[in-house]
Order: structure tokens, then C-alpha cells, then sequence
């Protein structure tokens, strides 16, 4: 991949199936992006989502999950070497610890599916559905020490129907986080 001069990196954390970062990945191959994705890390060596960062030759590494600090460090390394201005976390589900956060010293931003500060944390359908919410979403937002509570960067809302069940709650929230997310990276970047 050719990179332009002032190009700004982006690396991606994922965890699983990678439906987000193979969204990214598309919209940030666009000719002209002044945003490329330099970095794919997992947690899980056997996640299905590597394989879009396989296709695409991005550089991408499955590190087996030890312990949080030894995965920190070796991620840590892995982002300064590769000089990464943005690191977005794409359906990675680990916490961040307080000390990555402080040493990396560049933003994060994460995906969440509710529109938060409503639904912190796992199973969002599930809950949206039993409160009999009529309305939900996704939130792109800056990580900080505390889980899904960083400032908002873009939110979309998406009504839940009576006939919503947690399957198809799911793929609609995921259709607008393929949406919102790059967007949100590009508004974020263009600020810093
Ligand atoms: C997405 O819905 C993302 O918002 C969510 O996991 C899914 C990953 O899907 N993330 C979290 O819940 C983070 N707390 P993907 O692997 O297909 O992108």
C-alpha cells in the first residue's frame, strides 16, 4: 500500500468476527483517504476478522491473550513502532487498563452498540429489548479509564419494532455501525 505524505495511521483492536473492521478497511481503501489503517491487533489468534486484514495486506497480528499486561506491552510496542496516530477498537472486548491508555498517550475511540450513556457494557439488544425500548443504536465514543464512558463522538438511533427479536436488533445496529464509524473517525481526525 502506498502512503501518502501526512497521511494519518489508524490501528484497529478486534477480538472476533471483524464485521466493523471489514467496513473500515473498505471505506479507508477509497483512493485519496488521508486516513489509513497501518495495524490490525487481536486478542484471540483465531479471530475470524483477521482474515480481512490478510486480504487487504495490512499488517496484522493474533496475540495469544497470557495476561493483560504482557498483551498491552507487546501491543504497545507494535503501535509505536508503526507510529499510530488513532487506535480504534472494533468489537475488542477487553478492557483497556489505565496505564495502556496513559502510555500509549495518542486517543482511542471504541464502538458500542446502544446509544449510550444508556447500556454500558455486554448484551445491549438483549436489554434494550426486555425494558421494551422503542428506540436504540450504536455510539462511537473517546475511551477513557471508566468502560463506555469517554466523550461522544457521533451517535445514530434505530427504532426497535415489536417483531425485533435480539438476532435482528443486532444486524440493524451493526448496519449503522458500519455507517457511523468511519465517519466519526474522519470528523475526529480532522480536529486533531
Ligand atoms: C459490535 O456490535 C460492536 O459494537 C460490539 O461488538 C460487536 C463486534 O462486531 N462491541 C462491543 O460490544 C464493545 N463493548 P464485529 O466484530 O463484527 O465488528
Amino acid at each position: 500500500m502506498v502512503k501518502y505524505l501526512g497521511k494519518k495511521k489508524i490501528a484497529i483492536f478486534i477480538s472476533g468476527r471483524g464485521s466493523n473492521l471489514k467496513s473500515l478497511i473498505k471505506y479507508f481503501k477509497k483512493k485519496n483517504s488521508s486516513i489509513e489503517i497501518t495495524l490490525v491487533i487481536s486478542n484471540n489468534p483465531k479471530a475470524k476478522g483477521l482474515k480481512f486484514a490478510k486480504k487487504s495486506e495490512i499488517k496484522n497480528f493474533g496475540l495469544k491473550y497470557i495476561s493483560k499486561s504482557s498483551f498491552e506491552n507487546k501491543s504497545l510496542k507494535l503501535l509505536k513502532k508503526n507510529d499510530v496516530d488513532l487506535l480504534c477498537l472494533a468489537g475488542f472486548m477487553k478492557i483497556l487498563s489505565r496505564n495502556f491508555i496513559k502510555s500509549f498517550s495518542k486517543p482511542i475511540l471504541n464502538i458500542h452498540p446502544s446509544i449510550l450513556p444508556k447500556y454500558k457494557g455486554v448484551n445491549t439488544h438483549e436489554r434494550a429489548i426486555k425494558n421494551n425500548d422503542k428506540i436504540t443504536g450504536a455510539t462511537v465514543h473517546r475511551v477513557n479509564e471508566k468502560l463506555d464512558s469517554g466523550k461522544i463522538v457521533l451517535q445514530k438511533k434505530v427504532k426497535i419494532l415489536k417483531k425485533d427479536n435480539i438476532k435482528s436488533l443486532e444486524k440493524k445496529v451493526l448496519k449503522i455501525e458500519h455507517e457511523i464509524y468511519p465517519k466519526a473517525i474522519v470528523k475526529f481526525l480532522s480536529k486533531i
